[in-house]
């Protein structure tokens, strides 16, 4: 099949990008204080109450569309910084931080746990079997829920050293194929069966695996659209009776390795109130590997949202796995206790003193080390009995 490169701004390399000059947006005074009118404004609001209009921002309202325009046609990553972290208590910045994202989009749960506001930090010695975003080290690249258009993290606390940010660009990704490897381009468009999680399968409203094979790249004017969810293609090998055939493990490793080049990514630092927003069908991202501290209160925190785009033109169909009626039921299950940082650190830091106090603190996991290939994914080995 022939493939044409796309020659928008979307379509960068990390190599030719500074972030500083075509990706930030630096808080003005006046914006921090009309936010901090807003902030006042709003209250003790529940999350789900702090919308547009109850976290109402006047002058800078315009600026949020224009940035919102520039994650669908620009470059698609808006890193806004500046805002001044240590005025405010980790719970007045959660408030901020979703009202900012409510000028952008609507947030939308992020598991069956039902949680609008997802608190990424590694909690894999204190709490078992946790998901990847609570777990630590670096991540593969990846994109999140196909339900999810603009995916964002709000620093709260900076990692010991490490943990940047790192993003790639998918349409630069999709040229460097057409250019080199066409023929894992066809594996790519075809595309991968998809297996959600286990929990999140089981409070889903449906089957836990995909019926088709799902795209890595679709275009949709002009567009290019990506899914791709590690944990989710190794659930089909591991639990779903796929196979992969040598040409799909060939084309998924071809895209890690080139996302992974120097070339191609983009390291991102953050700085404690920095709020990242990146469109999810057009970034990949990931992690570098980071050193955290011991006691959870003081390791690395950020917060994530994912906003449902309503004004945006949606994914195309054959894309969408994990859909808007999947987070609408998981919000249903939602424990607020999850979403305000303080009270979320503080329940996590109690479960750490009574694993140390009875001696059953855990390994910390990071799981990208343990699949460095997908030829590392073979089926689990069938249950006894
Ligand atoms: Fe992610």
């Amino acid at each position: 099949m022939a493939y044409e490169k796309i020659e928008t701004r979307a379509a960068w390399k990390g190599s030719e990008i500074d972030y500083r000059t075509e990706m930030m947006h630096r808080f003005t005074d006046d914006e921090v204080a009309e936010i901090d009118g807003a902030l006042k404004a709003c209250g003790a609001l529940d999350i789900p109450e702090i919308t547009q209009e109850t976290f109402a921002l006047p002058t800078m309202a315009a600026k949020m569309a224009a940035l919102r325009d520039e994650l669908l046609d620009g470059r698609g990553v808006v890193l806004m910084r500046g805002f001044p972290r240590h005025r405010y208590s980790a719970d007045e910045m959660a408030r901020v931080y979703i009202g900012l994202g409510a000028h952008l989009g609507q947030p939308i749960a992020q598991s069956w746990q039902g949680q609008l506001l997802g608190s990424v930090i590694d909690i894999s010695d204190v709490v078992e079997k946790v998901r990847g975003y609570n777990a630590g080290g670096g991540q593969h690249f990846h994109i999140d829920g196909s339900a999810c258009d603009i995916v964002s993290l709000m620093c709260l606390r900076a990692a010991k050293s490490g943990g940047a940010s790192r993003i790639v660009s998918v349409a630069g990704l999709y040229n460097y194929f057409v250019d080199e490897r066409p023929d894992l381009l066809d594996v790519l468009t075809r595309g991968y069966y998809h297996r959600n999680h286990e929990l999140d399968a089981r409070y889903s409203l449906f089957p836990p695996q995909s019926e088709e094979r799902i795209p890595v790249f679709a275009e949709s004017d002009g567009r290019i659209s990506c899914v791709i969810d590690t944990g989710c293609l190794r659930y089909a090998v591991h639990y779903g009776g796929v196979t992969l055939t040598p040409e799909e493990i060939a084309a998924y490793d071809e895209l890690q390795r080139v996302a992974k080049t120097e070339e191609y990514y983009l390291d991102m630092n953050f700085e404690e109130g920095d709020i990242q927003f990146l469109n999810n069908r057009a970034i990949m991202h990931g992690r570098t590997d980071y050193e955290d501290h011991d006691d959870i209160a003081r390791r690395r925190h950020m917060l994530r949202l994912w906003l449902h785009v309503p004004e945006w033109p949606r994914r195309p169909d054959n894309q969408i796995f994990m859909n808007l009626a999947d987070c609408q039921h998981w919000a249903k299950r939602r424990t607020p206790f999850m979403d305000m940082p303080t009270q979320y650190l503080s329940t996590l830091a109690a479960q750490q003193e009574e694993r140390r106090q009875a001696q059953t603190v855990m390994a910390r996991q990071a799981p990208s080390q343990r699949y460095r290939s997908a030829a590392d994914w073979q089926p689990e080995p069938a249950q006894a009995g």
